[in-house]
């Protein structure tokens, strides 16, 4: 459900076993109250060697959970030869919903500019798929008061994207793009904006995104950065932020359980 609000588990590079993942899906299933679910959209994000197997937990487990990939090759392809790459078309084809686009993680270490972003979105668009992409500002942008520029520059990759869908699919991108806010500064360090600041970033978001297209106004906006079991309620309490983007705290059950409820 669309209006519902959001949590989304990005697992990054963890677990480093098929086992871990197997225990720790049954540990969510167990733990998340199904009613949270009818109000709240869980989705986890796996790497890809562990996309079947939690797939596999969410087909045998009661719980409605959504499954992300992390990453989709930024090619125009749906197979071919791109040696370690994985398409669009494959990530459909193994049931997952949704993918992580612009994570910061990928745009520092991975060197990913908006044309290979804008590439991403369109391959998970043709394939039904819908994007979670990710922006925010680095500590030094922050500190100098940039982050409302950095943040509208981030977001010209959707508004070439509305101006290619314009009269076309604009209704599909709108139906099929998550924004997530994670200041870089604030993931995996502990450190969280102010809540007034997260609620004036967010609804400067939600009123750049109605500027490209009045369609996009309803497009839901996650925070990410440091969210945790003691944070969440807090966060949850913004107008603006329609759920949150978890990293560290989504490897424990209980924490992660914990955040669903706060958002439910
Ligand atoms: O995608 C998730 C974010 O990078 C947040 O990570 O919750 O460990 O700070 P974190």
């Amino acid at each position: 459900n669309w209006q519902n609000s959001w949590v989304i588990a990005n697992w990054k590079m963890n677990p480093s076993t098929q086992l871990t993942v197997t225990a720790l899906m049954t540990d969510l299933q167990q733990q998340i109250p199904t009613d949270a679910l009818q109000r709240c959209n869980v989705v986890v994000a796996p790497s890809f060697m562990h996309l079947s197997t939690t797939q596999q937990a969410i087909q045998h487990g009661s719980c409605n959970i959504g499954l992300a990939a992390q990453n989709l090759c930024a090619q125009h392809a749906d197979k071919g030869a791109f040696t370690g790459e994985v398409s669009g078309a494959q990530l459909k084809d193994a049931q997952v919903n949704y993918v992580l686009v612009g994570h910061s993680e990928r745009r520092q270490y991975f060197n990913e500019d908006d044309t290979c972003l804008i590439q991403k979105i369109r391959n998970a668009f043709a394939h039904d798929l819908t994007v979670v992409f990710c922006i925010g500002e680095t500590q030094a942008q922050y500190e100098q008061n940039q982050t409302q520029d950095v943040l509208a520059a981030q977001l010209m990759v959707v508004k070439q994207l509305a101006a290619e869908f314009a009269n076309t699919q604009l209704g599909n991108l709108a139906s099929r793009l998550i924004i997530a806010y994670e200041p870089v500064w604030a993931i995996g360090t502990g450190k969280i904006p102010t809540i007034q600041e997260v609620q004036n970033i967010h609804a400067f978001i939600n009123t750049t995104l109605t500027d490209i297209d009045a369609s996009l106004a309803t497009t839901p906006i996650l925070y990410g950065g440091s969210v945790k079991a003691d944070n969440a309620a807090e966060i949850a309490q913004c107008p603006n932020v329609n759920g949150v983007l978890v990293g560290g705290a989504s490897l424990d059950a209980t924490s992660f359980t914990q955040i669903i409820q706060a958002f439910a």
